[in-house]
């Protein structure tokens, strides 16, 4: 009895859809896939060096809401709203949707159907995180891409800079992930920037009797102030998520939580709840277990959700589904 039975256990819980990836998925079909994705994110980069940033946060998005299968990409049309319309998305940067559609372009002229959206999304952000300094991970290929992208399966399915570490902790385990690998995954907030609407409360209307959140060093808040002054007249204002080394993908995140320079509120409770403290207090120290704990993190993220088979298809372009959707 016991051996059926386990073999059972065996059969139900191994995770199919991750199976049928693999590091060398596009080693026949289109041998150079990988060496387009780092040349067009390599020149991509250099121009516009915001697009790392970018397109962490993108591929991030697209992962939290029905898995890495680059709904997120998907235009909406007169007969959908899509995904990438709702409102937390309306301040994805622009330079993550052409650094995909740039290599999709290039891999069409080469071996056209063959490779994915999500597996370059997925390939591009690993190259990228990488690129600006930050670990290289395995990135296994063989997603497709999705059948459906609906503006209302986003919310509830990303994170709030108001949410409480509580509510932090439970959206990650919702989506199977720990609070070491949450933290660490928030070590993402080392590069990119923030719009200063994300933040203002914290400077100018925190309580009835405090306009500023006492867990921000004095200075740092005097600084954003000045700079965030008139971003109700201008919202495309704001400010580098790591003040210290912006465009360097590093441990100074942690570092600067303990020194009340997180920017978002979500940031700086992190250094202030037992749970998750005593990780950005790791993570600050050591920039080696912070890398190593990213990676495995990015890993996981990477294969979230993801569809093969016929659970999706490789779309022709980026921004449409393959068959018109009513
Ligand atoms: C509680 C969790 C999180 C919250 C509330 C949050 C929220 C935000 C917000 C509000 C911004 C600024 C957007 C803007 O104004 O343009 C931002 C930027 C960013 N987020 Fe997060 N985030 C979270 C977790 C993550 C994770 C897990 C990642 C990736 C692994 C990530 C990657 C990024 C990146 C790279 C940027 C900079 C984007 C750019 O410069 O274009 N975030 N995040
Ligand atoms: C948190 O922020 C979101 C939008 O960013 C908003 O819809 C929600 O009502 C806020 N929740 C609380 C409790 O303030
Ligand atoms: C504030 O922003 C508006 C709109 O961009 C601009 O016209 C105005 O000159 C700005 N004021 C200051 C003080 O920068």
């Amino acid at each position: 009895m016991a051996f059926p039975f386990s073999l059972l256990l065996v059969v139900f819980f191994f995770p199919f859809s991750e199976s049928k990836l693999a590091l060398d998925y596009y080693k026949k079909s289109c041998p150079d896939f990988e060496k387009i994705v780092r040349e067009t994110v390599t020149t991509k980069q250099m121009s516009n060096p915001t697009t790392a940033a970018a397109a962490l946060r993108l591929f991030f998005h697209d992962c939290m809401v029905e898995g890495c299968d680059a709904s997120i990409l998907v235009a909406s049309n007169a007969f959908n709203k899509a995904e990438r319309d709702a409102d937390i998305n309306l301040s994805l940067a622009g330079d993550a949707f052409d650094v995909i559609v740039r290599a999709k372009t290039a891999l069409e002229l080469s071996c056209p159907g063959i490779v994915s959206c999500s597996d370059i999304l997925a390939l591009a952000t690993r190259d990228l995180v990488t690129m600006v300094g930050g670990p290289f991970y395995p990135v296994r290929l063989g997603r497709k891409d999705s059948l459906m992208s609906q503006v209302s399966r986003v919310q509830g399915n990303l994170p709030t800079t108001n949410m409480t570490v509580d509510a932090m902790i439970g959206f990650f385990a919702s989506k199977s992930f720990t609070v070491q690998e949450m933290v660490a995954l928030m070590g993402a907030h080392t590069i990119g920037f923030s719009h200063c609407s994300e933040f203002a409360d914290r400077l100018y209307s925190y309580s009835k009797t405090l306009p500023t959140d006492p867990a921000f060093h004095p200075k740092y808040a005097e600084a954003l102030k000045k700079l965030c002054g008139n971003y109700t007249k201008n919202p495309s204002l704001s400010a580098f998520n790591d003040a210290m080394t912006p465009a360097k993908f590093d441990n100074m995140y942690y570092q600067n939580l303990q020194r009340g320079m997180g920017l978002l509120t979500s940031d700086g409770v992190l250094f202030n709840d037992p749970r998750t403290k005593s990780f950005v207090q790791l993570y600050a120290k050591n920039q080696i277990a912070f890398f190593n704990d990213f990676a495995h993190a990015m890993e996981k993220l990477s294969v979230y959700g993801i569809k093969t088979g016929n659970k999706g298809e490789v779309r022709h372009r980026c921004d449409a589904f393959n068959s018109i959707q009513t």
